[in-house]
């Protein structure tokens, strides 16, 4: 029995972050056991453990999932804590953890040290200082906590400190500006130079897409920086380096531009600037506090290949479209520029990068004459293509691309029989990563680059499914609610807001749908007691909204609806609204928000918001059900979006109409799906929740436009923001809103996780963090077999299943420790579990089989054959088109070969025609016109695909 990933705040030995309520979570792995039976946290200041501040002793209420025992409040500044967790299971095994530790900012401590700032000019200035210590004193630790605006680079000795970029990360400045924490122990040596680098990021360079190159930054202009060193010698005294304006002095650097949509200039032919001084200057509006998000750093490495090269003109192609940086090796004569250009996509063969709007994403480098590396610092580019000039003879090895985003961890892994889905998941994950740069972005490409809500709230089930999203996440929510505390609880469509004040459903709901989204997978309730006053924030501020003028206001504003879904009337190829009615979707997820916030707050006991908002939620129920459906249940908005609603939310007062009305929807449009930003993101778990996911699978597997799997045949590395992006013939449809870096309709990749893999909560608080999940399968023929792991919160879930033959399933499931699963086998008769060679499945109602942690194997005959089942419910037109489903009908209905079946009734269902013109078809009376049909379906059940 070992005990692993043990995290405070779900972060491993974190240094220098927010605390505010340490939250200490830990796994068990292999262990004989079943389940945790008492643990024990031990806390203290010293690595032996020794005068503990927190020892909780053995206790069966300390939660694996997240548990509480000291508040920031009772820790000292600047200090290390090491903390052990013991448990004991319920076969008799008692395991403590290897040594863990976290350690604390400057918490509530002044600062000693005073914002400075320097003049250089245009040039991006470095400030430095010498590092002086105490003679003869051994150092025993140092740390530099630090801050600068826009962008700091710190380095001692010109050594960087640490693997971060772009620190100090992006927040709305004027609310809260994040400071670092960097262990320099091993770096400090007196008389060394500690030298910042300030450029302007996003805090001072331009962002909104309503700005143009030049423009300033929206949250100030003068770049700035704070640091304390703070070095402990070996007998326990200390000097302190705080930045102030007689110990500083800055020169200007080479770096002669920095912003984040339109790239970095370097011109190294400069000659070094004068020294000059440093002055104290203004603190930043915002307050200065330890950090929240995890570090953004270099991960994976792309080589480069030539697409073409003429002169000096070179276009290559990484292969991959990924958010990044890159190192460029030079040699080029004083004077001459190197210009780098980045894209995402070759048109007619050629450089194309017109869908990047105004943003510039370049890099102008004026060479000295002498061999350097050129790399950019305090800027990113979202691109696959770059086109280089200036550079004679590039050689493919001289070019090297690096992503960047922020430190996540995956989670879950999946493969599947299909090379397309496999893909599919693989654009996904970078359609995740590349938005991750510290903030959930739109896209990482264009003259956005936002936080935009509605993306964020669509993607994330997704993105914890994928990679381990918590705290950065949680950072975003603490932005958000900071946004919120300046706008009476409204929440900005794009967080950081960037002053900007405008909003909309299900783009604001994400301040309840995300905190959700969080607790359902990491079962920790901390981040709703910390998110809870932005969440009831949001939910008033609609019902204030809703409510004023005449009332019913929230679904009268703008609002964006099924954003970019297909189904809008005499729409062009760039229309971004849908047709499905935006005030119904905006009512449905206010009444979700509601919901949310009842279930939160009876989750945090408090009791008179829980009866509250359940009472809002019902009365916004009530209005849908009275504004937009009739008394007997027909959705008024019949589009696929509207009616997926509809039955997610139980809006219909008759489900198998509104069912069978969405089937008929999808069947009239060729079993293509029409949906956008939040039909897609409801859609396939929708339908698979009323029992169609043979047309999940459909929309999945589909190779047409529009699907998921087009893309990728059309080339696609990453999920594009419209499912026209580029045509059929490679051309791009548009450029005013065409990223090919969006990764919101990667939403599918939750579904593939869930309901094809099958692992997924149970909807009940014991399901949280996956601690009782279901384990349900949708098997497919056409894929024929997934393997997926996920690594939950309380602990990994393996589901692998396979088709044998058209007839038989293998299966094998891994429960985690702690966890209990509810087994759903797919297609099983009823004597599957109970099947002599599948022994550990026992206890099994209606179908489902309740098990606690263990392997699982089963190999079964399924109770029907897993190829496409064709029936009488299909239309006519679809059955007769297929040789070997038409072959089947006329076994039973003598037909000739040249029966032509008039168009108006291709559409309509065999059995339907059947049953209505039976009789005058000679069938005879509607007894045996149903043993027609039910001979028909036999028929057609044999037909193989
Ligand atoms: C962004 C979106 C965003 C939308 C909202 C776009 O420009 O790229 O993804 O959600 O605007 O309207």
């Amino acid at each position: 029995m070992n005990i692993e990933q043990c995290t405070i705040n779900h972060l491993t030995n974190p240094l220098g972050y927010q605390l505010r309520e340490p939250t200490f979570a830990w796994k068990v792995v292999d262990s004989q056991g079943q389940r945790q039976i008492s643990a024990r946290i031990i806390v203290s200041q010293h690595d032996d453990l020794n005068d503990p501040i927190v020892d909780t002793d053995w206790s069966n209420e300390l939660d694996s999932l997240g548990t509480t025992c000291l508040s920031e409040a009772v820790l000292k500044p600047r200090t290390r804590y090491y903390w052990t967790v013991g448990v004991r299971t319920d076969a008799g095994e008692e395991t403590t953890s290897g040594l863990n530790w976290f350690e604390t900012g400057k918490l509530g401590e002044p600062w000693s040290a005073q914002w400075i700032t320097a003049d250089c000019g245009e040039r991006l200035p470095v400030l430095s200082t010498t590092i002086d210590l105490k003679d003869n004193k051994r150092v025993e630790s140092a740390r530099l906590y630090i801050s600068g605006l826009g962008m700091y680079e710190a380095c001692i000795d010109d050594m960087k400190i640490g693997d971060e970029l772009f620190a100090p990360g992006y927040t709305d400045y004027d609310q809260w500006v994040q400071y670092q924490t960097y262990d320099v122990t091993d770096m400090v040596v007196s008389g060394s130079i500690l030298g910042v680098m300030l450029a302007d990021g996003w805090y001072a360079s331009r962002m909104g897409f309503e700005s143009r190159a030049g423009d300033p930054g929206i949250y100030g202009q003068e770049r700035k920086l704070i640091a304390e060193l703070h070095v402990v010698y070996e007998d326990g005294s200390e000097t302190v380096i705080g930045t102030d304006d007689k110990h500083w002095t800055a020169k200007a650097s080479t770096i002669t531009f920095s912003g984040i949509y339109d790239g970095e200039h370097r011109d190294d032919t400069l000659i070094d600037g004068a020294v000059v001084s440093c002055s104290v200057t203004d603190a930043p509006s915002g307050r200065l506090e330890a950090r929240l998000s995890p570090p953004v750093t270099v991960h994976e490495r792309f080589s480069a290949r030539i697409v073409h090269q003429i002169d000096d003109v070179t276009v290559l192609d990484l292969g991959q479209n990924f958010s990044g940086i890159f190192r460029l090796s030079v040699n080029e004569p004083k004077g001459r520029e190197v210009h780098l250009q980045f894209g995402e996509v070759l048109q007619n063969g050629d450089f194309y990068r017109d869908n990047l709007r105004t943003a510039l994403a370049e890099y102008r480098y004026i060479s000295e004459g002498r061999p350097a590396v050129i790399e950019p610092k305090f800027t990113f580019y979202g691109y696959r293509y770059v086109r280089i000039t200036g550079v004679e003879n590039l050689q493919e090895e001289d070019f090297m691309g690096y992503a960047v985003y922020s430190r996540l961890g995956i989670r879950g892994r999946l493969t599947t029989g299909s090379d397309l889905v496999n893909r599919l998941i693989a654009n996904v994950r970078w359609g995740f990563k590349s938005n991750a740069v510290d903030t959930p972005t739109d896209c990482p490409q264009r003259d956005e680059r936002l936080g935009w809500t509605g993306d964020a709230q669509v993607f994330c089930p997704t993105a914890c499914y994928l990679e381990d999203g918590y705290a950065f996440y949680g950072k975003y929510l603490h932005d958000m609610a900071a946004e919120q505390s300046n706008n009476n609880g409204m929440v900005p469509e794009y967080i950081p807001a960037l002053r900007h004040t405008t909003t909309a459903a299900v783009w604001g709901d994400a301040a309840t749908f995300i905190p959700w989204t969080l607790y359902r997978f990491f079962g920790d309730t901390s981040i709703l007691a910390t998110q809870y006053e932005s969440m009831k924030a949001w939910v008033e501020w609609v019902r204030r909204t809703d409510e004023s003028g005449n009332g019913r206001m929230w679904g009268k504003r703008f609002q964006y609806g099924d954003w970019l879904a297909l189904d809008k009337r005499h729409r062009t190829e760039e229309e971004t609204m849908g047709g499905t009615d935006a005030g119904y979707v905006a009512y449905v997820y206010y009444m979700a928000s509601a919901d949310i916030l009842a279930r939160t707050a009876e989750l945090l006991k408090h009791e008179k918001d829980a009866v509250e908002y359940r009472n809002l939620s019902d009365r916004v129920r009530e209005w849908i059900e009275y504004e937009y459906f009739t008394p007997s249940g027909r959705c008024c908005c019949e589009t696929q979006c509207a009616l997926l609603l509809a039955l997610k939310y139980h809006l219909s007062a008759d489900e198998t109409w509104t069912r069978e009305r969405l089937r008929t929807l999808f069947r009239d449009n060729d079993d293509k799906l029409e949906t956008g930003f939040v039909g897609t993101s409801i859609l396939n778990p929708t339908l698979s929740d009323s029992g169609l996911s043979g047309l999940a699978y459909t929309l999945l597997l589909n190779e047409e436009y529009p699907g998921w799997l087009r893309e990728i045949k059309l080339g696609a590395t990453t999920i594009w923001e419209r499912w026209n992006s580029i045509r059929d013939d490679g051309s791009i449809s548009g450029t005013q809103m065409n990223s090919l870096n969006h990764y919101s309709y990667g939403a599918i990749a939750e579904w593939i996780f869930a309901y094809a893999a099958g692992i997924r909560q149970v909807e009940s608080a014991d399901g949280a963090g996956f601690r009782h999940a279901l384990i349900a399968p949708e098997v497919n023929w056409k894929i024929r077999h997934i393997e997926a792991s996920y690594d939950s919160a309380a602990g990994e879930y393996r589901v692998a299943w396979r088709c044998l033959d058209t007839n038989h399933i293998e299966i094998e499931i891994t429960v985690p420790f702690g966890c209990q699963a509810d087994i759903r086998l797919p297609l099983a008769a009823s004597d599957a579990f109970t099947d002599d060679r599948n022994p550990l499945f026992g206890n099994v109602v209606d179908g489902i089989c309740h098990v606690g942690p263990g392997a699982y194997h089963a190999r079964y005959r399924t109770s029907q054959a897993l190829v496409a089942t064709y029936s009488s419910a299909m239309p006519i037109g679809q059955l007769l088109s297929y040789e070997p489903t038409r072959r089947a009908i006329q076994s039973v209905l003598p037909m000739s070969e040249s029966t032509k079946v008039p168009s108006i009734v291709q559409g309509v269902p065999l059995a339907d025609m059947l049953r209505a013109h039976g009789e005058m078809m000679g069938l005879g009376n509607p007894d045996s016109v149903n043993a027609v049909i039910d001979s028909l379906d036999q028929a057609l059940a044999g037909v193989a695909e």
